[in-house]
């Protein structure tokens, strides 16, 4: 039986809620402020976005391989059967919402053609009509989604940590040895 998550687990947990954080914050502040710049300026916010986007959706990838593939700790308890099942939905609609949000971002992207001009050498001028495109708004809400979700999942792990004080976050970091 092991005590903890594997130390890859551990790893790739913390890269993909760097990754997260990152994309999020490009996606609800920066873009709103380049809009009105230059194209270098929109282009290095647009390929930072898209670049740790789908990074963020591979690591997940990897992270659920990895869940399937190697041993997990026993569950974790809050000594509430009902906040216990919460947490099981929580982390299954955060992978859910994690790959629904890279998929509606490729979506967005190819469906008005950023691949070749963010991510290429193509020199075509950045498409206008990003925020009217359909997968927009499918983008945006799944982002509200997946930043709430991850709100919730990280006030959870504090509670944990300070109110109950039973060291749930040792379980995703590499401190403790296995049991
Ligand atoms: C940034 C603050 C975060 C904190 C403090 C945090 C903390 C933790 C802790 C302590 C655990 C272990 C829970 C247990 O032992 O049962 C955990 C697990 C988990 N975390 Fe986070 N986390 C954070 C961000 C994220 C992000 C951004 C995601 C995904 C987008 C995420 C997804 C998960 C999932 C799915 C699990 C369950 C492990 C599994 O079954 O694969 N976490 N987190
Ligand atoms: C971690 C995953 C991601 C998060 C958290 C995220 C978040 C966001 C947010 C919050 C917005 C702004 C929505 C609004 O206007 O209200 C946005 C816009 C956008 N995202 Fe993402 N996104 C992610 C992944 C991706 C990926 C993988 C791609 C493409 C490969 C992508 C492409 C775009 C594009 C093209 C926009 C519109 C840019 C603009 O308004 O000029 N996103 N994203």
């Amino acid at each position: 039986m092991v005590a903890r998550y594997h130390a890859s687990q551990v790893v790739l947990h913390w890269i993909s809620a760097v990754l997260v954080l990152f994309a999020w914050t490009i996606g609800a502040f920066v873009f709103e402020r380049v809009a009105g710049s230059d194209r270098a300026a929109q282009l290095l916010a647009l390929r930072a976005h898209m670049a740790a986007g789908l990074a963020f959706a591979f690591v997940i990838a990897l992270r659920l391989a990895l869940r399937f593939a190697l041993e997990q700790p026993p569950r974790a308890t809050s000594g509430n059967a009902k906040l216990d099942a919460a947490a099981r939905t929580v982390h299954g609609a955060l992978y859910a919402a994690a790959l629904a949000m890279a998929a509606s971002g490729l979506a967005l992207a190819l469906s008005t053609g950023l691949p070749p001009i963010v991510l290429g050498r193509s020199q075509a001028p950045i498409p206008t009509g990003i925020h009217d495109a359909p997968a927009h708004t499918i983008h945006a809400a799944i982002g509200v989604v997946l930043i709430s979700l991850v709100a919730v999942h990280t006030l959870a792990a504090l509670y944990h940590q300070f109110l109950r004080r039973d060291a749930l976050l040792g379980r995703m970091w590499f401190r403790q040895g296995r049991s």
